[in-house]
């Protein structure tokens, strides 16, 4: 969260970091990717600097085999006590990694509706022109997806279970109780990864992340807010979509190959391809969409979750404009043409907000 005064500059370089600078494809990926990985917290962080972005927004998820995805409810006490663990955690994390060698920790900061109105307006900063509140959906299709809120999203992303604990702990214990309302706080891990690509299935089998924007700039164009998108001070900031989705894999799994390469709209498999024409119901098709000709293209960060009773996804993808997101889930419950998203009769979602994600330039502003 720290910044200097060239920072606005380095937005406008084109010296960024190429694309290919953290992508390997190779049958050897994990080999190659340990070897890399004594300087890869250096990259990411040069990243973030580049792009004034937070630092987990754009990484690939690849590596990252763990998540921990923090969903705070405030209470109306203590706020100053709240706002100081946030301004603590560059330090908390940098202190972590200091003291682990080699490890990879990201985390990004997110703000509810609410608070997002009120932290800025306090700092004088203007309101994000796309941020609109997350609102309960019921399609035509009878098919729904629930508004769960929440004030602090803290995504912690690292290559050690044990360290997204830590980091998470202390940041929620350095926040005395009578502060928060509510805490939802659910693990992620990779889960049957690819040999060749590093991408983790979905319980459903299918990998996840296939058709995400590849090479930073491409990830950047998607997920973070550009400069004739919003006022100056919002460039690099993003917002981030959360959704618990709980699966059913008894169904899933009683269902054919096909049938449920069908949902999906892909193939199986490492190769896995787009079929075509696309079916109307797959979820390729109700989330692959245009704006005025142009792809929406947004960054999914997801990562299966859960213990043998209750398991899925949980969703966090991260996009330069909410609407984005709002088209997306518009179209899976099928809100104009009433038709829905067929992954929706094997998984439900659970929660559901969206997230102000603020630049570095903000971040400083709002917790200083
Ligand atoms: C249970 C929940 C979900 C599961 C299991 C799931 C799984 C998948 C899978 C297997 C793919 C194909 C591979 C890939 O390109 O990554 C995919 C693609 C995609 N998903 Fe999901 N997804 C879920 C929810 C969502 C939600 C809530 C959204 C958006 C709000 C979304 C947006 C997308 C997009 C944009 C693509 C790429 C489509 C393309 O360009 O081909 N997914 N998802």
């Amino acid at each position: 969260m720290s910044s200097t005064p060239s920072s606005q500059q380095k937005i406008n370089s084109s010296n960024h970091v190429t694309a290919g600078t953290l992508r390997i494809n190779e049958k050897s990926y994990f080999d190659k990717l340990k070897a890399k990985h004594k300087n890869v917290q250096s990259k990411i962080t040069d990243i973030s600097k580049t792009y004034y972005c937070q630092t987990g927004i754009l990484t690939p998820f690849d590596l990252f085999e763990h998540a921990l995805y923090i969903i705070l409810h405030l209470s109306n006490e203590g706020e100053t006590a709240v706002i100081d663990a946030c301004r603590q955690l560059p330090k908390l994390k940098s202190s972590l990694i200091q003291s682990n060698p080699n490890c990879r920790l990201e985390t990004t900061l997110g703000i509810g509706y609410s608070k997002t109105r009120e932290w800025l307006a306090r700092a004088n900063i203007p309101f994000p022109k796309s941020f609109i509140e997350f609102q309960r959906k019921e399609g035509p299709t009878g098919k729904t997806m629930p508004s769960t809120g929440g004030d602090l999203l803290l995504h912690i992303r690292s290559n050690r279970k044990d360290l997204c604990f830590e980091i998470g702990r202390r940041f929620y214990q350095s926040i005395p109780d009578t502060c928060i309302a509510q805490l939802d706080d659910t693990f992620g891990y990779a889960y049957m990864s690819s040999k060749t690509n590093g991408l983790s299935q979905d319980f459903i089998g299918f990998e996840d992340g296939n058709e995400n924007p590849n090479g930073n700039e491409q990830r950047a164009k998607a997920a973070l807010i550009g400069k004739e998108e919003d006022e100056m001070i919002h460039v690099g900031g993003s917002f981030a979509l959360t959704q618990k989705w709980k699966d059913n894999l008894i169904k899933w799994n009683g269902i054919p190959q096909d049938e449920q390469e069908a949902v999906v709209g892909r193939t199986k498999g490492e190769d896995s391809k787009k079929i075509r024409p696309k079916q109307r119901t797959s979820h390729v098709a109700r989330t692959d969409l245009k704006e005025n000709g142009v792809d929406i293209k947004v960054v999914r960060q997801s990562l299966p979750y859960g213990d043998l009773k209750e398991h899925g996804l949980f969703f966090i993808s991260y996009a330069s404009d909410t609407k984005k997101h709002e088209k997306q889930l518009d179209s899976m419950v099928g809100m104009d043409d009433n038709i829905y998203d067929r992954i929706m009769d094997f998984s439900t979602p659970i929660t559901g907000n969206y997230w102000f994600i603020p630049s570095l330039n903000v971040l400083e502003k709002i917790f200083q």
